[in-house]
């Protein structure tokens, strides 16, 4: 298998795919196993769609459930081949977003636990198992100022994820002993983010310093946290995706 771009491009009209962009996550799925048969799954920056497709080819027969929400500044409409009633798009600018809004777009999350004993209640949560970053900005050329527009919307898509707050005690506490960190971050309350426990989180980068402070700040707080270039980015390309694996509280 050739790995130039060419090839990606011709592949992806092949079989349908809107964008080259989907042999990445393809590839990551292969690797990671990210989204699984009835996955609730967020698309930051979801346009053209490529994402949109595999992640809801990934996600089953249409029995088993699921959901794929893309959000994108740009419209985009869901592509016809690829997928199903389950995938949806809104308009949106992600840095504007509440985290409210985000969490509404999510599907409840029913569970039955027996308290008392004796009695059956169902637990609801809202939130997404998955949540795929791949914004970018738009490119200028100035290498440092497109890094850290990148960080910023990486920054973001942790910030949704995870909260503020869990990002925060996870930086603060970077100059504690090891084991500490891990109490902090394992103990606090995940309210704020609305990726749900145990979900997996992909944030896309620009090399350069910056990407330092995500494997600082995601690695206490996931059970994995590595560093992929797909084969499908181009040569020319400093992109580098971070993926990281269950969320830990
Ligand atoms: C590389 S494209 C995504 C490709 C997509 N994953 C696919 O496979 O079709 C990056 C997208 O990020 C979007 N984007 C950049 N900043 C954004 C923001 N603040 N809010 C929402 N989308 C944003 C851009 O509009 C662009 O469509």
């Amino acid at each position: 298998m050739s790995g130039t771009p060419d090839f990606f491009y011709r592949e992806a009209q092949r079989l349908g795919y809107v964008a080259r962009s989907a042999f990445k996550l393809i590839q990551m799925q292969k690797q990671y196993k990210i989204i699984t048969p009835g996955s609730s799954v967020l698309d930051l920056g979801c346009a053209p769609g490529a994402w949109l497709q595999v992640a809801c080819q990934n996600l089953g027969p249409l029995g088993k459930g699921g959901v794929v929400v893309g959000i994108d500044i740009k419209k985009v409409k869901v592509p016809s081949m690829h997928c199903d009633a389950r995938v949806k798009t809104v308009c949106a600018d992600v840095m504007n977003l509440p985290r409210d809004h985000v969490r509404a777009l999510s599907p409840q999350n029913h569970s039955f636990k027996e308290f008392p004993p004796s009695s059956a209640i169902r637990l609801s949560a809202k939130g997404f198992s998955v949540i795929l970053s791949d914004m970018c900005p738009l490119v200028s050329g100035i290498t440092s100022r497109d890094a850290a527009l990148s960080a910023e919307l990486g920054m973001r898509a942790v910030d949704l994820a995870v909260g503020r707050a869990a990002a925060l005690d996870c930086t603060e506490n970077n100059n504690a002993s090891e084991e500490v960190q891990s109490d902090i971050c394992s103990s606090a309350s995940d309210t704020d983010g609305v990726l749900r426990r145990g979900g997996h989180l992909i944030i896309k980068l620009l090399e350069s310093e910056d990407v330092k402070e995500f494997s600082r700040i995601c690695k206490p707080l996931f059970r994995k946290a590595s560093w992929l270039r797909p084969r499908a980015t181009r040569s020319c390309s400093r992109e580098i995706y971070l993926i990281c694996q269950g969320l830990l509280r």
